[in-house]
């Protein structure tokens, strides 16, 4: 069971993680996060459970973690506006980065676009990150995040695709650790995000898999004719790519999928 009181005692930072709401159990925690009304989350609160029985992942699929072992939590947000959002969830996928690379593995962590961070190749962590509104009223942003901590295999279809900090480091790991440390590296880029600093694009570009490389485009399920220069994300939050004619190529986030 996660240990709150250790939590707190080890928590640092000037705002984020300072509402916790834990549960043994809950559906999903972006769920729960969504289905309260406008105020009732402050920003800054995390939600987080050790076991979720409908965990959601990208597109739809399912985020199906191993009870107790893991760190499964949402974030909760409440800036003026919902725009850049996909560099809000790529500023939580960088400090997810820089936390594997505390624990003292060779290997380097890297974000795979839109939202996931790799090690070894294989899925530390998923992100995803979703809004509430009330009319045109922005009421939060949830950002939900699945980090593999301490589970020691994966069923058959990820044993190949998945990893967990067990797995780098052959050693148990201290999840309230963990997300102490790693909110306080969220706080962090959620402050440059705010400030609209270029430092988090360049940052973020820096971790991103497959940056500069010549790769293929699927935009809404659809793979584009030709190859492109793979330029990350910008300061708007848009992915930047050059075409075959050296042209500069924008397309809006969550459609895009990146293949070699
Ligand atoms: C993905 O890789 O597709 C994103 C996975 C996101 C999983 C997390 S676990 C906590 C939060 N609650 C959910 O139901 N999903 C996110």
């Amino acid at each position: 069971m996660f240990n709150c009181s250790a939590f707190n005692n080890r928590l640092s930072t000037a705002w984020l993680g300072h509402h916790l709401h834990y549960f043994e159990e809950l559906e999903s925690t972006n769920t729960y996060a969504k289905q309260q009304e406008g105020g009732e989350l402050a920003h800054g609160s995390v939600i987080l459970t050790d076991t979720q029985t409908k965990g959601r992942g990208q597109y739809q699929r399912q985020w199906q973690t191993t009870p107790g072992q893991n760190l499964t939590f949402s974030l909760i947000f409440t800036p003026a506006k919902a725009d850049r959002l996909p560099l809000l969830t790529l500023g939580c996928a960088l400090a997810i980065t820089e936390l594997m690379d505390l624990a003292g593995d060779d290997s380097w962590a890297s974000i795979k676009w839109p939202n996931d961070v790799l090690v070894d190749n294989k899925k530390m962590a998923g992100i995803l990150t979703e809004t509430q509104f009330s009319g045109d009223k922005l009421n939060k942003v949830i950002v939900g995040i699945g980090l593999n901590v301490n589970q020691r295999d994966f069923w058959d279809a990820l044993s190949n695709k998945a990893t967990s900090l067990f797995q780098l480091t052959q050693k148990e790991q201290s999840r309230e650790e963990i997300l102490a440390e790693l909110l306080q590296r969220i706080e962090y880029y959620y402050r440059l995000w705010v400030k609209q600093d270029e430092g988090l694009p360049k940052a973020v570009n820096c971790r991103m898999l497959n940056y500069g490389e010549w790769v293929k485009l699927t935009v809404g399920g659809k793979e584009l004719t030709g190859r492109f220069k793979f330029l990350g994300i910008n300061a708007a939050g848009v992915l930047v790519a050059l075409d075959e004619h050296m042209d500069v190529q924008k397309f809006a986030y969550e459609q895009v999928r990146v293949n070699l």
